[in-house]
């Protein structure tokens, strides 16, 4: 039975010294499993904070999430185990080589095989002659592949990319989005990806736009997405 993530009357707002910041109001949204979506809009519409919202990573100011996973319900935060997430900065850990990056979440999971899985993978996105630098050794897009690689490494269910191909040039944008949606399609993931790039956008089976705090959706599936 396919999992799905739904996101219920999210709100999200922040205060700052004497002024309130409000993203948006009443989303609503699910994410189904082995579907693709395009989150696009302009610069600090809040793609980022709602990706951490759908993601579980973040609680929103009201409203709330659920995991729905073989027909049971539960709370967003209990999505941790599942997801592979690609930050907007990356969030590497900067003691580790490319290598122990990747083969993390596989050793966190008593992989034995993390090493060898975590090479495959460095070498899939490009980064065979790279796997023992640090990231303070490595450009922007090489970190970045090095983030999409230890997202994708444990076959998780869901992954979540902001800005994935941000740092990179065309035609390293182009293979990474094809490990993208094809890890998607071979593992049943849905893929939640944030971008500014069209041409990535419009590869995502169901594109929506956050333009203030509202949802401006340009296709229909079987994404459910109000806002009021
Ligand atoms: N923890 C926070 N405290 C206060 N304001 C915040 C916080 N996080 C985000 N914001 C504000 O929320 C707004 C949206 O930020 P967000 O990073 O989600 O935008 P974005 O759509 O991802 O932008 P970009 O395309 O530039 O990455 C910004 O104006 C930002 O300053
Ligand atoms: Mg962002």
């Amino acid at each position: 039975m396919p999992s799905y993530i739904e996101l219920k009357n999210a709100s999200q707002s922040f205060q700052t010294n004497d002024t309130q910041v409000t993203l948006f109001n009443n989303l609503n949204l699910t994410v189904h499993q082995g579907e693709s979506y395009a989150i696009t809009g302009p610069s600090g519409a809040g793609k980022s904070s709602l990706l951490t919202l759908i993601s579980g990573l973040e609680q929103p100011s009201t409203g709330h999430g659920v995991y729905v996973n073989a027909g049971q319900s539960k709370a967003l935060s209990e999505l941790r185990s599942d997801i592979g997430f690609i930050f907007q900065q990356f969030h590497l850990l900067p003691e580790l080589t490319a290598l122990n990056n990747v083969a993390l979440p596989l050793k966190l999971r008593g992989d034995k095989d993390a090493i060898k899985k975590a090479t495959a993978w460095l070498s899939k996105v490009g980064l065979n002659d790279r796997i023992n630098h640090k990231p303070s050794e490595l450009s922007g897009g090489e970190q970045q592949r090095v983030a999409i690689a230890r997202a994708l490494v444990f076959q998780p269910k869901f992954i979540f990319a902001d800005e994935p191909t941000g740092n990179l040039d065309q035609k390293c944008a182009i293979e990474i989005a094809d490990i993208l949606f094809t890890c998607c399609q071979e593992n049943n993931a849905a893929l939640v990806v944030v971008t500014h790039s069209d041409a990535l956008a419009n590869r995502a089976t169901h594109q929506f736009s956050l333009i203030d705090g509202q949802f401006n959706q340009q296709s229909n599936q079987t994404l459910e997405v109000a806002s009021c």
